[in-house]
């Protein structure tokens, strides 16, 4: 099972309008895929919620096995929701060395039950629960609005990442998303322009442009390729790009 983490500590920059876009081109290639939602905001947990698992997210921090394998005994494409709860509140208050075991012990229960992919969506603040995934994960993105705040706030993110890497030395950056970009603002062109210059090799080529039909998409339940306007063409080609971007980085079908 590979791992992924989308993160960012500036909310409103789309990672969880990316986690889910994955998680439904991945079912679609006929993976089996678990979605943790770490966010208390629940927003993954609202968009995905057709596929709820039964099992809360907070569960991944403490001792006992998850069981899961009802989801992944027949040999058919699955989306498993570990749902957003109240209770990932408290694993803030976690030491990290704890909460970072705990959480690693239950990815390999996932893997050991026969998932293909996790998914993780993270709160947008630097706590507990995103270090503890990023300890645990394979790879992470970083979604950003090209905005002068969101670009204030990667610098700390590329530091966190370079941090926990010394500690899980598997974990790759795959790079940052550029989106809900404005093609005709001139300010995002200037940025991400300046991010290209910065960070040359962290940028992912395929960004997403501002479409309403993505927040269409994720306020019905399904990915944008199942929004039937013909302004959803651009975000769908936009997005699958990027997915089979990704899936080609994170090596699933070697
Ligand atoms: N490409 C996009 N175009 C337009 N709106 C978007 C796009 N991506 C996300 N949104 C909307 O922007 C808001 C923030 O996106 P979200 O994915 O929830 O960000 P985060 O998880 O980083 O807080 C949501 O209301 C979502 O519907
Ligand atoms: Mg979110």
């Amino acid at each position: 099972m590979k791992t992924l983490v989308t993160a960012n500590q500036k909310g409103g920059v789309g990672k969880t309008s990316t986690l889910v876009h994955l998680a439904f081109d991945f079912f679609e290639r006929g993976l089996k895929v678990a979605v943790i939602d770490l966010d208390t905001q629940a927003n993954a947990s609202y968009t995905l919620q057709a596929f709820q698992s039964g099992l809360q997210a907070s569960s991944m921090f403490g001792v006992e096995s998850l069981e899961l394998e009802n989801k992944t005994k027949d040999n058919m494409p699955v989306i498993a929701l570990i749902e957003s709860d109240a209770g990932l509140a408290n694993m803030e208050k976690m030491a990290l060395n704890e909460a970072g075991t705990n959480f690693r012990a239950a990815i390999a229960n996932l893997s050991s039950q026969g998932f293909d992919v996790c998914l993780i969506d993270t709160a947008p603040s630097l706590g507990v629960s995103m270090a503890a995934a990023l300890l645990a994960a394979d790879y992470v993105i970083s979604p950003i609005e090209l905005e002068a705040y969101s670009i204030q706030g990667i610098k700390k993110m590329v530091t966190t990442i370079a941090n926990i890497r010394k500690v899980n030395p598997k974990l790759q950056f795959l790079g940052m998303i550029p989106s809900k970009v404005d093609s005709r603002n001139p300010r995002h062109g200037r940025h991400l322009e300046e991010l290209e210059r910065a960070y040359p090799q962290l940028m992912i080529p395929t960004g997403v442009g501002l479409r309403s039909s993505i927040a269409d998409a994720l306020a019905s339940g399904m990915p944008v390729w199942r929004i039937k306007k013909t302004a959803a063409r651009k975000a769908t080609q936009e997005v699958r790009a990027l997915a089979a971007h990704i899936i080609m980085k994170m090596e699933i079908y070697q």
